[in-house]
């Protein structure tokens, strides 16, 4: 195509795409039906994965449901069947060992079928400072919150693919877009995820195959108890979210097809201002907002104070 022509073509998609955008600040776009879907949570033994799998058994779809802690994961799957009266298939799955991934996905499109819905949840944190994080739990956080990611896409995109459906969920972090004071190998695990579901989702509109969507998360703390004791200096602008809310609002997400989730909205505004402020500045402006604090008083899993 010739320079000017195509030139021209940019501006007018530009301009169609900004009143695209606009319109849907009133009006967001309609919330497809998964009453179809087939849906494979990773950690829906806990946390924001089983809310998320009820959430999703609530609007009809089948669950696929994948924790490497058995009794977790059956746990939601009773919660699912008295609930609503609906059955959920249990898979105990270490997700960062290849080999069982592979063997157990095998084993889902025998027994279920193709998955259409892919949701990465299962994350840990170490919590510790670098230095004094053990080299295991530092390996293990990547190959839980990411590595493990790209044998989830290995095994269950090929049927996406082929059908040009389905929806890839990477619940990533807001760690996975800026560097947080005790939280290196988690973050680098993050950067990660959000890094690859990025660069996946590119891979496959580069290829033509637009039937496949992307959705990356990135929350702030969620009250589910892996991070319990991390702490917020100014919860009006960065709440630590109740578990319900985060799930609503990822659910509906995926279900408006929205590519990038953060939450709370400040995260918007941090990303922003890290990129653009004098970077002193923006040392200064975190240190402020409590960004060096967060995680002095983490306790995590198993710790609770209460
Ligand atoms: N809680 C937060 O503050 C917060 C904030 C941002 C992002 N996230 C992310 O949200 C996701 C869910 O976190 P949550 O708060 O519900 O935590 P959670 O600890 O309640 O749930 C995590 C689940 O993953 C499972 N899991 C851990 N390792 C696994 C493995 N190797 N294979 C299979 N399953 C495994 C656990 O058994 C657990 O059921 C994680 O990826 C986490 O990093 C959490
Ligand atoms: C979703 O689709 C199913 C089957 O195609 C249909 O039975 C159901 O009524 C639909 N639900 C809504 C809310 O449109």
């Amino acid at each position: 195509m010739n320079f000017l022509l195509e030139t021209l073509q940019v501006l007018l998609m530009s301009l169609v795409y900004s009143l695209e955008a606009f319109v849907r600040l009133f009006i967001p776009p309609r919330k497809k039906n998964v009453s179809g879907d087939f849906v494979l949570l990773t950690g829906a033994g806990s946390g924001i994965g089983r809310l998320m799998a009820l959430e999703f058994a609530r609007l009809g779809a089948r669950l696929v449901l994948w924790d490497i802690n058995e009794d977790g994961n059956k746990e939601t799957a009773s919660m699912i069947k008295e609930t609503h009266g609906a059955r959920a298939y249990t898979y105990t799955c270490d997700c960062s060992n290849r080999e069982e991934v592979y063997r157990i996905a095998n084993q889902v499109k025998r027994e279920v079928g193709d998955i259409t819905i892919l949701i990465n949840n299962a994350g840990i944190v170490t919590g510790k400072k670098f230095m004094e994080s053990p080299d295991s739990l530092i390996e293990k956080s990547m190959e839980v919150n990411s590595v493990a990611h790209f044998w989830m896409y290995k095994a269950f995109l090929p049927a996406m693919i082929a059908a040009n459906h389905g929806h890839l969920v990477s619940i990533a972090s807001s760690a996975g877009l800026i560097g947080v004071n005790g939280l290196a190998d988690y973050c680098a695990s993050k950067f990660a995820a959000v890094g690859f579901a990025e660069s996946m989702a590119l891979e496959l509109l580069a290829t033509g195959c637009d039937g496949v969507k992307t959705t990356i998360v990135c929350p702030f703390f969620i009250n589910t108890g892996m991070f319990d004791g991390a702490n917020t200096k100014w919860p009006r602008i960065m709440p630590i979210l109740e578990p319900e809310y985060a799930c609503r609002k990822i659910v509906d997400a995926v279900r408006r097809e929205q590519v990038y989730v953060y939450m709370p909205r400040s995260i918007y505004i941090a990303i922003i201002l890290k990129n653009l402020l004098p970077t002193k500045m923006g040392v200064l402006l975190g240190e402020y907002l409590g960004a060096f604090n967060f995680m002095a008083k983490f306790k995590g899993h198993g710790k609770k104070s209460k």
